[in-house]
């Protein structure tokens, strides 16, 4: 579900682009550079989150990553002490999960609603939890979109409880009403906010190259522990992605893929209506990769996601996401990676599963 659209990447600009920083040869390139990324990357970074995601940055607090998830797994790293208490949303993305619980923190599921995390519901099972990992501008898996009131009360709460607040905004460019709503990040003003980005899902998940953006206090600390522990993100690939932003490449392409998008997932709702009537009803997604199916009642959505899984239909069940909370039976549908021509005789086979399993 979160692969992109790789057959829409412009892959000959992008190895014109490769080719030409590695005939160049500059040493800066070759050598080990600084530790923290390829400086005009970061600062095309800092440009682009603050002009499109409101985040309040400048150049020196964007510390370069392979991705999120060892932005997560660094987080957790420098933040939390062993039995430290991390509110997780329920359901939600099991690799943070498991990168806070492998820093021997304790996670405490905190459930949803349809406008994101329950703050209220935090509050009260871990007043005092040291971090809160969120994805407001496109949870994982459901999707919601965290309003302005809710936003303002976890920072509220972050500030009481003197603790961090994780902003996770992996794939939020994709959003199909409008633009995208602004980051957690820049509504605050008490530097409790870490933001996490990546270019997974806007370049290619095997670039694996993402960045975390700090309050200045903690630059250091990150900058200790990646010096320690990898010491940088491959360079070329930096250069080659700075030129890829500056000559104007991933703005056309976010473009293109948002366009895309678009039209993938109109194909997905309208061919489950056709192929899926009766079995399924497929939510329209404001944002992001994936649709949710919601199943018919008494359809078990794990043994659904298996036997689609059985005729090469990657489709996980919404509940394999939950900890505690009990959702009806639902499988997250990804429309982002399948051209439209693709969807229905895919609907039709996912349509055999669900019979099957009755
Ligand atoms: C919630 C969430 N965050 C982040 C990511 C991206 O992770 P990475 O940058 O490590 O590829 C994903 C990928 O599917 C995701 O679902």
């Amino acid at each position: 579900v979160g692969e992109p659209g790789l057959d829409l990447f412009p892959t000959a600009a992008w190895n014109r682009l490769y080719a030409r920083r590695g005939r160049s040869s500059a040493r800066e390139l070759l050598g080990y550079g600084g530790g923290q990324g390829y400086w005009p990357l970061r600062r095309a970074i800092a440009e682009y989150v603050a002009a499109s995601r409101g985040v309040r940055v400048t150049a020196d607090q964007v510390l370069l990553n392979r991705g999120a998830q060892q932005a997560i797994d660094q987080i957790a790293r420098v933040l939390l002490r062993p039995g430290d208490q991390v509110w997780v949303e329920d359901p939600g993305y099991p690799v943070a999960r498991r990168l806070f619980e492998l820093a021997s923190a304790v996670t405490v599921p905190v459930p949803l609603d349809r406008d994101g995390l329950l703050v209220d519901a935090g509050s009260r099972v871990a007043p005092h939890a040291k971090l809160a990992y969120v994805a407001p501008s496109h949870q994982f898996p459901l999707g919601s979109c965290m309003p302005i009131d809710r936003r303002l009360a976890l920072l509220a709460w972050a500030t009481r409880a003197d603790a961090w607040v994780v902003e996770d905004d992996y794939d939020s460019e994709f959003r199909y009403p409008g633009q995208p709503v602004p980051s957690l990040q820049g509504l605050d003003r008490a530097d409790r906010v870490i933001y996490v980005g990546t270019f997974s899902k806007t370049v290619f998940p095997a670039l694996r190259l993402g960045y975390l953006i700090v309050p200045r206090d903690l630059i250091d600390r990150f900058a200790a522990l990646r010096a320690a522990v990898d010491h940088m993100a491959p360079t070329l690939e930096q250069a080659t992605l700075s030129d890829f932003i500056d000559e104007g490449h991933f703005a056309r392409h976010l473009r293109r893929m948002r366009a895309a998008y678009r039209e993938r997932q109109d194909a997905l709702l309208d061919g489950a209506k056709r192929e899926l009537n009766g079995c399924a009803v497929v939510e329209p997604a404001d944002s992001g990769m994936h649709a949710i199916a919601w199943l018919r009642r008494g359809l078990d959505d794990e043994q659904a996601s298996r036997r689609a899984g059985e005729r090469n239909i990657e489709a996980p069940a919404l509940s394999s996401y939950c900890q505690r909370l009990v959702l009806p039976p639902a499988l997250l549908l990804g429309f982002a990676s399948v051209p439209p021509r693709a969807i229905p005789p895919a609907l039709r086979v996912l349509r055999s599963a669900l019979d099957g399993g009755r």
